[in-house]
Formats: C-alpha cells, structure tokens, sequence
C-alpha cells in the first residue's frame, strides 16, 4: 500500500523531482520506509532517478497498476471511488458480487492483472491473461427498472468516450462490445441482484475486459474475430489512468441515463445499425435488418415482411 501512496505521488509529480522528505510527509512515514519502498518499486520494474539535494523522479512505469493514481484522477467525482487491485482472482465480477451482497459500498472498484475464471456472457468463458485491463465496479443504482437495458449501453458508450481520450475510436456492437477495426476488443458483462419486492436493482457490477497488448496464447477460434490495442494502434494507454476515465465516464453516463444522454454516441458508433443481424433471443432465432434502437437501447429490427421488433435481451451476430 505504501508503494501506491508513492507510485501515485511520483506520478502526479510527472518529471519534478519529489524529495524524500515529502513523500514521508504525504505518506505519513519515515523516510527510510520511503526509501525501503522506493526500492521496492525498483524490483517491481519501475524506474525512479534519485538526486541528491532533489529527490525522487519516476522516469519509466511499466504496466504495473497504481490504485491511489487511479483514485486521484477521479477525485470530484459523485461516486466515491475506491480501487482493489489483485494480481490474479478468478473474476473480479464473481467478487465483485460477492462483496456486493455482503453490503460493500457503492463504487468499489476491482482491477486484477489476470483472471483464472473470466466470466463472459451468456455464461461463455472471458480469456483475461496478464496484460489486459479486467476490472468490476460497483453500483447501486436508484433507477426505474426500466432503465436497467440501457445502463448496459450506457457502459459501452462510456468506454467508447474512455478510449478516445486516447485518440482511439472503437465501434459499438449491440449490445456492449467494442470493436477495433472490426475485431472484438472490449467485452462489458452487467451483473446484478433485482429485489423484486421494491422493484428496484440492489446492486450492479459492471465488468470490463480490454485487451492491451497480443496473448501469444489466445486459442485458436479467438484469433480472426479478437485483437488488442497495441496490436492496432502501436501502444496502450497505462491501466491506471484508463481505468480512471471509464470511471469518469461511467459516472457521466449512468447520471445522464434520463435524458438518454448516451444515445448519440452509442447510435453514431454502432456497427450494428445497417446490418443484417441474426439475433438469438429469448423467442427463437432470426434474420433481420437492425434499423435503430429505442431510448432505452433495445436493437430495433425490421423482419423481411417489414414488420418490425424491438429486441431487448440476447445477441446479434452480424452477417451481412
Ligand atoms: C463478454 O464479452 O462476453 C463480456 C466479457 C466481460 C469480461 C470482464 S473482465 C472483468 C470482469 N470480470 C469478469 O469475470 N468478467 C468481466
């Protein structure tokens, strides 16, 4: 923890040096703990320049995750964000919801560096090795059931605003995914417990899974249809500070959600809208053209009869 404290101190100072003596202030320790951890750092991977007479400069970080970095950038916010990182869990939503019925707060943030057990939907299986962004937030959402289709869209379109603070500019595809140069580059999974006797949501998880680098180990099936940011673009952002703007985002969208504020982005970047689509849903299967969504984000299609259906749970594979 106190390696956070002074990671997130370091970073925020960016290439001013930092002395010792302050970040045992900040941190509320001696400086030899400052020093021990510092040294830490080191063996962790981190680059930090130590001048006499100046202090301490971070010159290179590598991946690894900052919490307190993370809590910083998202200070002002409603939410009182609060980040939990773990190397490796099995999945940071089966905790999340774990904690959740226990009574955690809302805006509890999990963030591991690799899931064991990554949880997709429809029950299906979420590759999540070390280098991707895998992270379950908490909320406790006051909104009208009605509401709860488009808080799903609302995290796609929120993470769609997230990654072009970055200069990147995904594709939306019903319901929630991101795709990057028509590959799959972001699953969202929204899980939740409904109290059907106040007909209200008691919490929501929201998980998101981003993949950063090439998984030299992604099975087979995987590789047409996935990629990764660094693969497309050259470069990922740092997980702390992504993980920061989702939040940002997040919060954005989810408060914006009455006046379907996320509409505009979630219809301007849709790859489904268009397209011939074959939906599974609850009702059977069938081919239809996706011509546009409701406020609430339900994937409006019209069948070859012209007849058209508002499709609310299930997926849309694209074909032609
Ligand atoms: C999908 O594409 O089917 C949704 C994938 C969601 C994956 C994320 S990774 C973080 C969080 N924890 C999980 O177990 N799943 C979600």
């Amino acid at each position: 923890m106190l390696q956070d404290t002074i990671l997130a101190a370091l970073l925020t100072a960016g290439d001013t040096y930092v002395s010792g003596e302050q970040l045992a202030r900040e941190a509320g320790v001696s400086r030899t703990a400052v020093w021990k951890a510092i040294e830490k750092l080191g063996q962790d991977g981190c680059e930090i320049e130590a001048v006499r007479n100046r202090g301490y400069r971070l010159t290179h970080m590598p991946a690894r995750f900052c919490m307190k970095y993370t809590e910083q950038l998202t200070e002002g916010c409603r939410i009182p964000w609060q980040v939990q990182h773990y190397r490796e869990v099995d999945s940071t939503n089966r905790m999340a919801k774990e904690l959740a019925a226990q009574g955690a707060p809302e805006g509890l943030v999990l963030v591991a560096d690799r899931q064991t057990a990554g949880r997709g939907r429809l029950g299906r299986h979420f590759h999540a090795p070390e280098g991707g962004l895998y992270m379950s937030f908490l909320l406790r959402p006051t909104l009208p059931i009605s509401d709860m289709m488009a808080v799903t869209a609302c995290m796609a379109a929120a993470v769609h605003c997230a990654l072009k603070e970055f200069g990147i500019t995904t594709q939306i595809k019903w319901v929630n995914d991101l795709y990057l140069n028509g590959r799959k580059l972001c699953g969202i999974l929204s899980e939740g417990s409904f109290n059907a006797e106040l007909l209200q949501m008691e919490y929501l998880v929201i998980g998101i899974g981003i993949n950063l680098v090439p998984d030299p180990y992604l099975p087979e099936e995987l590789r047409p249809i996935v990629t990764d940011l660094t693969t497309e673009t050259g470069s990922a952002p740092h997980r702390s500070v992504l993980t920061a703007a989702i939040l940002r985002h997040a919060e954005e969208m989810i408060d914006g959600i009455g006046a379907h504020t996320f509409l505009p982005v979630y219809t301007a970047h849709s790859c489904t809208l268009g397209h011939r689509v074959q939906v599974r849903a609850q009702r059977g299967e069938c081919t239809a053209l996706a011509v546009g969504f409701t406020e609430d984000a339900g994937l409006i299609v019209q069948h070859p009869d012209g007849k058209r259906e508002v499709i609310r749970a299930g997926s849309a594979v694209i074909v032609g």
